[in-house]
């Protein structure tokens, strides 16, 4: 399965399993992304990272053996304007496809990674070490459930 397989990497990394012999299945909420950027044939699923009922069903539906995430929210500026929905699409998302996966078996997985701000008061320029960053969180989640060496459906 490939998030947010119908955005610009997405659909680049859906072409590339198909050009190698690998059925994909894409999953995306299309809130930035077009239908239309999802190859002919390959199987697609309407529903956000955060719906995680809706990911189960979808990954044993599709008899998903590995994901690979891409569906973010990479607007740097927005996630200054709105920390809050940027938080919840990029990290709890990425909780909630966790747990989907863990509830649907799919043990293989690859996180590309997020990179947006947040501001702190008394600190200036990047927040790379700050424990709210969505890249110290993801790696963390990372680093306790997601490995793998392939994706496939
Ligand atoms: N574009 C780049 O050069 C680049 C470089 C490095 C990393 N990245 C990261 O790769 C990821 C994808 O970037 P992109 O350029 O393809 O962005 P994009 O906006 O073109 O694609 C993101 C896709 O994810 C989907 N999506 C967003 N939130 C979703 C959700 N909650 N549930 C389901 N689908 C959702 C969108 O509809 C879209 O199709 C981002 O995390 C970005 O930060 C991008």
């Amino acid at each position: 399965m490939v998030t947010g397989g119908a955005g610009y990497i997405g659909s680049h990394v859906v072409r590339a399993l198909t050009d190698g012999g690998i059925d994909a299945v894409v999953l995306d909420d299309l809130s930035s992304g077009f239908e239309s950027f999802i190859p002919e044939g390959v199987p697609f699923v309407k529903a956000s990272i955060l719906e995680t009922e809706k990911v189960r069903a979808a990954l044993v539906e599709h008899g998903v053996q590995g994901v690979i995430h891409c569906a973010g929210y990479k607007y740097a500026g927005e996630s200054v304007k709105l920390p809050i929905h940027t938080y919840r699409q990029n990290v709890e998302g990425t909780a909630c496809l966790l747990e989907a996966m863990a509830d649907a078996g799919v043990t293989q997985a690859r996180v590309l990674l997020v990179r947006w701000r947040l501001r702190h008061p008394g600190r200036r320029g990047r927040q790379r070490d700050h424990p709210h960053h969505a890249g110290v969180a993801l790696r963390r989640v990372q680093g306790s459930s997601a490995s793998g060496s392939s994706a496939t459906r």
